[in-house]
């Protein structure tokens, strides 16, 4: 191998760590900064948003007691994480008509973190 070689081959090695996987501490950051004003994430707790306890798996609009937009009620999507995905990324996109007044989290770490977090409620 050529000093070349395994030059290449050792930065291809130390890239990997950069590009960290799913980390659900992280996204209960981002939770906190981002989510909580309007959501909480225990049973039964409905705020300006439905709670987000048990949503991974959840059918859009289905939080007993809380007063959905037709949007949100109507939309007949299930929340896993590809949708939740889609949904974060573009609330109004995802939904139309949602009464969500949350513009999107366009970084796509962040919403990653997110959304392994997200799955850890229930
Ligand atoms: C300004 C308040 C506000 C913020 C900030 C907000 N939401 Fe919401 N969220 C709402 C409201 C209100 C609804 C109900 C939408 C409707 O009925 O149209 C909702 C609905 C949802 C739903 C659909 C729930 C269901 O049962 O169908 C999910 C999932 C959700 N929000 C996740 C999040 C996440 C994750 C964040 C943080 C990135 C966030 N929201 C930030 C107010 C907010």
């Amino acid at each position: 191998m050529s000093r070349f070689t395994i030059g290449l081959a050792l930065a291809a090695c130390l890239s990997i760590p950069a590009a960290h996987a799913q980390d659900a501490e992280a996204g209960k950051t981002v939770f906190k900064q981002v989510c909580s004003i309007c959501h909480e994430v225990a049973p039964n707790k409905n705020r300006i948003g439905p709670t987000l306890f048990g949503v991974a798996g959840r059918k859009t609009g289905t939080v007993e007691g809380y007063n959905y937009s037709d949007g949100n009620k109507g939309a007949n999507l299930t929340w896993d994480a590809a949708t939740l995905d889609r949904y974060l990324v573009n609330p109004r996109a995802a939904v139309p008509g949602t009464k969500m007044a949350y513009g999107g989290l366009k970084d796509d770490q962040k919403r990653k973190d997110l959304i392994a977090y997200l799955t850890t409620l229930k």
